[in-house]
């Protein structure tokens, strides 16, 4: 029953993933990929856990483990192979490696009665140059969602050149999220993946740019909401060992699902409202297509996804065992039909070998299920539903000292700070001149913009926050830090999915004539800092732009040759009106409008041979700065 754990050891790091278990056999065939991300500790910032100094990168290793799995007993080591990091470095190696006894312990194994093992490693060292060399290519990228036609944007052709569509969305996505740019081009190539869909009941099922691109998008912004809303119901699974509980966790799976939409990120909401509206103009006819674009990413591909493969979304540090997994393959496909809006037919039904399982899926179809489900959906994509979701109780803030600029008037002075009450429902926010008095002033939760610290120089005032709603700024001072915290992050939660939430915002109030923070004298001016709850902030600190930026350039570094020949294609389609080039190594690539695909590979061609020269400069350099003796 062998297994093996892959490993990349450093000085400093050891990250560690396993292969699944295979059944009886002294040849297995594990056939699994894994990918270690190893990053330069001057790119990025202290907190990143990816920090290797450039000489660690020397000494680090690719360890492989074999183990056979002992299930009750202890599993027993059965060899490991090591290649240094360092050989890798000029290419790829496939090869078979002999497998090693264990360095420490001299027991006299003979190497060769170990077996061996067949390995593929693959090393990409990209060379980050500081970011001002990267603007160019930056740019171009990142102006992608509004070019017209889509398909003659460069983060377009980028996913066409490459052969392997995922090389070029995660470095993709990344980018665009860095600088908040995903949501646009989300919806622009979403439309152009709904032109090709015909029916409705098959929106968002292919693998298209557009799905890949929330594929990964969710996966990078929806750890914490994952974790929040799965991680305890698979810990409980992953104990238990049976699945004779299947029912139970299936509604506990269902129940935590329903009631998350509050923790669902503001990014993801977002997509969900724009791919919504998108199916709904697509199908006009059709009323379930809205809620279907919906569930096709956050039930099936998100949820499912991540329950059948905790390890995958980070829930889990490995494989689940086999039992484990067969009970989290049943709750996943219990997922799934819930999140299939009714187009789960009685063929597909039938197809569930055991009729018990059969009836058992048909049970999630009831309608008290679809309802939940529904009004799930439209919380997770800022569509009004009856019933507002949100807090299920009211939160009470005690006291709080609240300051409301009276139209027109300047001076503001202390006596202009009062102790008011305020109670937070999920539809309003409203602020009480004595406890349990009718509210003195409200604000609907829908009307609210941003919620944010407002700067103890304002007022000279501890605590302070600001909730931002279209009229003057409401300032309120909470009692102490913890409580001030707690009001934003409730605030933010009930308004992280309103539509019009602002990008930016002042930290400072607007005090005699200008705003303390960015001195700007206009009132309206945009804010000069950005809004907190936009990405996550360990998101933002996580993805390092011009490193991407650099993987991008490496892609069509290696296909210049297939971005010459769609230059060359536009080109004689631009020219000559004539009829288009069979399609050879440029594949399926549709030439939508030849004119802006041209403007737009040129523009491509000539950045990237830009930075080529770049880094053949500092190849150079490096090469000639070597010490003599060094390695
Ligand atoms: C391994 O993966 C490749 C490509 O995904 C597939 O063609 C092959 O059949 C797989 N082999 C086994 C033994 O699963
Ligand atoms: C890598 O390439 C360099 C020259 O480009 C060569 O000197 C060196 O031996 C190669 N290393 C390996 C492990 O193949
Ligand atoms: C292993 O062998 C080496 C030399 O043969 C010896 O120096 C070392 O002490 C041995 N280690 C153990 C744990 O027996
Ligand atoms: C780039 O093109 C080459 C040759 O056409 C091909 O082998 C390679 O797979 C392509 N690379 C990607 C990332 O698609
Ligand atoms: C990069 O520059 C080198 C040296 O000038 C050249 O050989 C190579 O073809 C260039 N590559 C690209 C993609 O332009
Ligand atoms: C092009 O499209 C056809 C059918 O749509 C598909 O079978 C083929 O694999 C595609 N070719 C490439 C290179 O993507």
């Amino acid at each position: 029953d062998p297994y093996a754990t892959v490993s990349l050891v450093g000085p400093s790091r050891n990250d560690q993933k396993k292969t699944k278990v295979k059944k009886k056999t002294s040849n297995p065939q594990f056939n699994e990929t894994f990918y270690f991300e190893v990053t330069r500790s001057s790119s990025y910032t202290k907190k990143s856990q990816f920090q290797v100094e450039e000489e660690d990168i020397e000494k680090l290793e690719v360890r492989v483990d074999l183990w056979n799995n002992g299930n009750l007993v202890q599993d027993v080591f059965l060899g490991e192979i090591k290649v240094p990091v360092k050989v890798l470095r000029n290419d790829s190696f496939q090869a078979w490696y002999l497998l090693q006894p264990r360095e420490n312990g001299n027991k006299s194994s003979k190497t060769d009665d170990l077996g061996s093992l067949r390995l593929n490693i693959c090393y990409t060292e990209d060379c980050v140059l500081p970011s001002e060399y990267y603007a160019s290519l930056r740019n171009l990228l990142l102006k992608s969602s509004d070019v017209q036609p889509i398909s003659a944007s460069a983060a377009y052709i980028l996913s066409e050149v490459c052969r392997d569509k995922y090389d070029a969305v995660l470095p993709l996505v990344r980018l665009l999220l860095h600088h908040h740019k995903l949501v646009p081009f989300v919806a622009a190539v979403a439309e152009l993946d709904l032109k090709d869909t015909q029916e409705a009941n098959t929106v968002f099922r292919g693998n298209s740019l557009a799905t890949r691109c929330v594929d990964e998008m969710m996966k990078i912004v929806g750890k914490h909401y994952l974790k929040v809303t799965l991680k305890p119901v698979i810990d409980e699974v992953g104990k238990n060992h049976r699945n004779e509980n299947l029912r139970y966790y299936v509604d506990k799976v269902f129940r935590e699902i329903v009631r998350s939409s509050i923790s669902c990120p503001t990014l993801m909401c977002d997509v969900f409202y724009s791919l919504r509206h998108l199916a709904a103009k697509r199908f006009p006819n059709d009323p379930h297509v809205q809620y279907s674009a919906v569930s096709s990413f956050v039930f099936l591909r998100f949820f499912a996804v991540a329950v059948v493969s905790p390890h995958t979304f980070h829930l889990r540090p490995h494989h689940p065992d086999a039992q484990t997994s067969r009970t989290l393959t049943l709750i996943s496909k219990a997922i799934q039909t819930l999140g299939s809006w009714g187009s789960l037919t009685k063929s597909k039904l039938s197809s569930f070998k055991e009729t018990f399982m059969c009836e058992f899926f048909k049970a999630f179809q009831e309608e008290k299920f679809t309802e939940s489900v529904k009004k799930f959906l439209d919380d997770v994509s800022s569509t009004e539903s009856k019933e507002p979701s949100g807090l299920s109780e009211p939160v009470h803030l005690k006291e709080g000292e609240m300051y409301k600029r009276a139209q027109g008037r300047t001076r503001i002075g202390k006596k202009n700070f009062k102790k008011r009450w305020f109670c937070l429902t999920s539809r309003e926010f409203t602020y009480h001149k004595q406890q349990d008095k009718e509210p003195i002033f409200t604000i609907p939760i829908k009307n609210i913009l941003a919620v944010e610290k407002l700067d103890e120089s304002s007022f000279n005032k501890k605590n302070m926050f600001q909730i931002l709603h279209g009229e003057k700024p409401l300032y309120i001072q909470a009692n102490n830090c913890v409580e001030a915290s707690e009001w934003i992050e409730a605030l933010c939660r009930v308004t992280r999915c309103n539509q019009k939430r602002l990008s930016f915002y002042h930290p400072s109030a607007f005090l005699n004539g200008n705003w303390l923070c960015c001195k700007a004298t206009l009132e309206n001016t945009v804010g000069c800092a950005r809004c907190t709850a936009d990405v996550p902030a360990d998101t933002q600190i996580e993805i390092d732009g011009d490193r991407e930026t650099e993987r991008i350039y490496s892609l069509f570094t290696i296909n210049m040759s297939k971005l010459q020949k769609l230059e060359e294609a536009c080109g004689s389609i631009a020219v000559y009106q004539g009829p288009r080039k069979e399609p050879d190594d440029y594949s399926n690539f549709t030439i939508e409008d030849s004119v802006a695909t041209f403007h737009t590979l040129k523009q491509i061609i000539d950045i990237v041979e830009k930075l080529n020269e770049s880094h053949e400069k500092y190849r150079k350099k490096r090469s000639s700065s070597a010490k003599y003796g060094s390695e």
